[in-house]
């Protein structure tokens, strides 16, 4: 009885430092999600209706976004000559420098599209584009420039992009159409938070041939 006594005690002693490194861990993971929103909140706070947008100041986002301006068109043209950016999007092929001064200009039938710069460095690396949106979910594409990637560029630019549909759109949730075979694109959605939903019935890219699109989805915050 005794013995029972004492191991009953043993376990839920045990159950109490449980719960308490659950809470710590918990704790932590809140606070770290906390100054990442105030730091993409402070990026959006801008009052003007031309959208500006201003570097993060968090540690964890190393870049920023910023509209198109007419002098983009050297650097995209050169960007989309990349046989990685020709294979999984749907960029003209060949892409001439009309294409990249029309895209400046027009947007070439994107809702809203921004130029992702490396903040430390002030390179500009890519650009994220909001395709359309309807029936509350907002359509995304981006691509990110040889010189810039694996610097988690793409995956800052979703993030970014995402507090601007929120404030800006009607938008609840945020998708990204990714080709199955894209792997470095579906890391690169997972690592800003997205979740895989399942197949759509369209088709993505994937150089000359078409493949299974898989659907990328967050909720807007
Ligand atoms: C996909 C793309 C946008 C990623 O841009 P990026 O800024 O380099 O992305 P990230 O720095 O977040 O890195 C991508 C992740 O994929 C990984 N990755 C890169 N190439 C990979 C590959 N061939 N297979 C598997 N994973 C790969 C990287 O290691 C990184 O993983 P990590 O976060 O665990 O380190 C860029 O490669 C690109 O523009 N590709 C061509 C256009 C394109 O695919 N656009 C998206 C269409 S849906």
């Amino acid at each position: 009885m005794l013995h029972d006594q004492k191991a009953a005690r043993r376990c839920w002693f045990r159950q109490l430092l449980i719960k308490g490194a659950q809470r710590r861990v918990l704790q932590i993971a809140a606070d770290k999600f906390l100054t990442q929103i105030h730091a993409i909140q402070n990026l959006v706070s801008c009052p003007s209706n031309v959208l500006k947008i201003r570097r993060m100041q968090s540690p964890e986002i190393a870049h920023h976004l910023r509209e198109l301006q007419i002098d983009d068109a050297e650097w995209i043209y050169r960007a989309c000559q990349d046989i990685e950016i020709q294979r999984w999007t749907t960029v003209p092929r060949p892409y001439s420098r009309d294409h990249a001064e029309s895209f400046v200009l027009s947007r070439s039938g994107e809702l809203a599209a921004y130029v992702i710069v490396h903040s430390q460095s002030g390179e500009t690396v890519g650009v994220v584009g909001i395709h359309d949106v309807s029936h509350g979910i907002a359509s995304v594409g981006y691509w990110v420039a040889p010189w810039g990637r694996s610097r988690g560029a793409a995956a800052d630019a979703l993030q970014i992009l995402q507090v601007l549909i929120g404030r800006d759109t009607e938008a609840l949730t945020v998708r990204a159409l990714i080709a199955e075979t894209n792997a470095a694109s579906r890391r690169s959605a997972e690592r800003a938070g997205f979740t895989m939903t399942g197949p759509d019935t369209t088709t993505c890219p994937d150089g000359l041939n078409q493949v299974v699109a898989l659907r990328y989805e967050k909720s807007v915050c």
